[in-house]
């Protein structure tokens, strides 16, 4: 079949085609009913079929004989090791912490707070909860002790399962002290903690509350897998919204499964017992979806990488990983490819290798700019597909279907729409934009299986995010086109969130925290364009009219700031001090208009701009940091 027989397919049949797909996973009652309308606020998929997310992950393999198949390698540069684990093993190692877990009185529905490193144990840990019907959410390690504790808010787990440590090229960073701040920081408080100790940095172990993971299994009886409804959560993941307060996405544990073993072949054109590489981290959806469910539920092996793509030890780590481990399938964030492309722009490192099993190379977690698609492809001599997909829907919105038919690739579009999404480009009143004109990117509900049925705790964030402003559409905050042919770009956010090096951040939340600076009268925050990051955030701010300290001190503290309260992952080095800032008549900030000068981009004077002499004063301010010059000022 062609892509447009089975995007039609699913067009004229929706429920048909995913009972279909449904089938390709192991459920202990088969649905009888593909979608319930009746949900509310949104539909819901399978609703009255049993499923278990670890059985399909790993039982039904290792029941189909595959015991010595491997599951996971381990590479991990940071630590000059790699390891493999078989499906057997990793079953043995799950069902005995799931075990011990059940045996602490975690069971179906409770939360479990991950906050680890790339190291296997990541992987088992989100497995164990799905074995128990627990409900895991993944902290990234990049992000502060504020940001942990918000999230143990928010979710209130019973327990936390936590490494010692993890491993940065220029540093060690001890989890635990973060971990132990975050703790003293929450209202709420876990019943206990399990610690997983690295050598690079043990944690002191807080007894009473803390618990050594190896020590925590010793007694454990392996348990068995707790059949869930399909639309039980299979995990909270946060993610940045406008505002410093993260929307806890949850995942149907179903719909997720079926999604996203359809998406392997179809979309990855992998087979099983295929080494698949997902070069992200466990903290992100990319991690969750790619990293652990995806490729175990398919049968493949899955690559845990605990590295960067430089200075671990150099520009030639991923190629390196392909030819070592055979990897048939990569996915990275074009970020990771600036990086390598800047350290190694004729690609030589590529050549020391033997890139011969790579089959494809897959981009997504922001726009995949057409020079760096097309020098990879160069380097690695394979077609490379830009995809797009958010956090809310875990997989590809639009991309290429290469296993159903490779699509013409064309550079700076991320191809069409899968079956299960009908993308419409709106504009304001809701109507559909024509082909080629931007507008704001939308889908039109139901969702297909395995995307968000809500935020945790906040049903009516989830309506106001994502229901409320089109009726009857599925709000993704992109704007882009579509074209003639069909192929959507996405190009930018519509709302206050930024992508830094792949990673999504909200300059909403970065303003709340400078905002609590003592001297810090206003501010604002917006993203610049990063020739490697793809964008920087960038921050202005207003002293107090008494202040009398030196500006730089006053920027110094605000860096300082942002990192010990969002962290080192949101890259925010950039801040000056202006008089004012660029404001409609009626107070608005705008920062669309500030983001254009500082990238020298050509912008229209706003309407309502109740002070134009604002914005040369604003170029002046940022011009030493070397942003805010027109392209005829760069040319010269
Ligand atoms: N734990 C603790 N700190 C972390 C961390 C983690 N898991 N991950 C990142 N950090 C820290 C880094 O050490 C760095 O700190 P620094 O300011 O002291 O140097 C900071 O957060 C920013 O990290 P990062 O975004 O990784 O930037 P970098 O300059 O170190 O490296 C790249 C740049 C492009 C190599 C890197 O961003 C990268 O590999 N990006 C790919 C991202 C990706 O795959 N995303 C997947 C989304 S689909
Ligand atoms: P996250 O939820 O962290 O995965 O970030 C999702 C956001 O990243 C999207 O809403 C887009 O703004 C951006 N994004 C992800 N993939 C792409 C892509 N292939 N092209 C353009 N933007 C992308």
């Amino acid at each position: 079949m062609t892509y447009a027989e089975v995007y039609e397919s699913w067009r004229s049949d929706p429920e048909g085609f995913w009972l279909q797909a449904a089938r390709a996973i192991d459920w202990h009652r088969f649905p009888s009913q593909a979608l319930s309308e009746e949900a509310d606020p949104v539909p819901l998929w399978f609703p009255d079929g049993m499923v278990n997310g670890c059985h399909n992950a790993l039982d039904r393999h290792v029941a189909e004989g595959r015991t010595h198949d491997i599951a996971i390698i381990h590479d991990s540069p940071v630590t000059e090791s790699r390891t493999e684990i078989t499906y057997g093993e990793l079953l043995g190692r799950v069902a005995r912490l799931a075990g011990a877990l059940k045996a602490r009185g975690v069971t179906k529905g409770d939360r479990v707070v991950i906050y680890m490193p790339m190291v296997p144990e990541a992987i088992e840990a989100m497995l164990a909860c799905a074995r128990i019907g627990a409900i895991h959410c993944v902290v990234f390690g990049g992000f502060a002790a504020r940001e942990l504790a918000v999230r143990i808010d928010d979710c209130k787990p019973k327990a936390i399962l936590a490494g010692s440590c993890g491993i940065e090229p220029n540093r060690v960073v001890a989890y635990k002290p973060l971990l132990d701040q975050a703790l003293r920081e929450a209202d709420h408080k876990p019943e206990f903690c399990v610690i997983l100790q690295r050598p690079q940095a043990m944690a002191a172990i807080e007894h009473g509350r803390d618990i050594e993971w190896h020590d925590f299994q010793e007694e454990a009886e392996p348990a068995d897998c707790v059949p869930v409804e399909a639309n039980h959560p299979a995990y909270i993941l946060y993610t940045s919204g406008t505002t410093g307060r993260p929307k806890g996405v949850v995942r149907p544990t179903g719909g997720h499964l079926v999604a996203l073993h359809w998406t392997m072949k179809n979309i990855y054109a992998t087979e099983p017992g295929e080494v698949f590489w997902a070069a992200s981290d466990v903290g992100w959806v990319v991690g969750h979806s790619y990293i652990c469910y995806a490729p175990l539920i398919h049968g493949n092996t899955t690559v845990v990488y605990e590295g960067k793509p430089v200075g671990t030890p150099d520009a030639g780590a991923f190629w390196r990983v392909i030819a070592q481990n055979k990897v048939r399938t990569f996915f990275t964030a074009p970020t990771a490819l600036r990086a390598i492309k800047r350290e190694d722009p004729e690609g030589r490192m590529a050549r020391d290798h033997d890139l011969s099993a790579l089959r494809a190379i897959y981009l997504a977690g922001e726009r995949a700019d057409p020079d760096t698609v097309a020098w990879a492809r160069d380097v690695a001599q394979v077609p490379v597909y830009d995809h797009w997909w958010q956090t809310e829907t875990g997989y590809t919105i639009t991309g290429n279907p290469v296993g159903i038919e490779p699509l013409p690739v064309k550079d700076g579009s991320s191809t069409v729409p899968m079956p299960g999404y009908d993308v419409h480009i709106l504009d304001e009143a809701g109507h559909d934009r024509p082909r080629g004109e931007l507008g704001a990117v939308a889908i039109r509900l139901p969702l297909p299986p395995g995307t968000l049925t809500g935020i945790w705790g906040d049903e009516a964030r989830f309506r106001r995010s994502y229901l409320s402003t089109h009726p009857g559409y599925y709000t993704t905050g992109d704007a882009g086109m579509i074209d003639e042919d069909g192929y959507v770009s996405i190009l930018a956010r519509t709302d206050d969130v930024i992508n830094v090096a792949g990673h999504r951040l909200s300059t909403g939340g970065m303003e709340e925290v400078l905002a609590d600076h003592p001297d810090v009268a206003e501010c604002a925050v917006i993203g610049v364009s990063d020739p490697l990051k793809g964008q920087l955030p960038m921050g202005f701010l207003c002293l107090n009219r008494n202040c009398g300290r030196p500006p730089e001190d006053i920027v110094g503290e605000a860096v300082d700031l942002v990192r010990e309260r969002v962290g080192p992952v949101a890259a925010f080095k950039l801040a000056v001090v202006v008089e004012r800032l660029p404001k409609t008549r009626s107070g608005k900030i705008l920062r669309a208009t500030m983001a254009k000068i500082a990238d020298g981009e050509d912008f229209a004077m706003p309407a309502t701009i109740d002070d134009p002499t604002i914005l040369d004063e604003l170029r002046a301010a940022i011009a030493p940091l070397g942003y805010g010059m027109t392209k005829t000022e760069k040319t010269a």
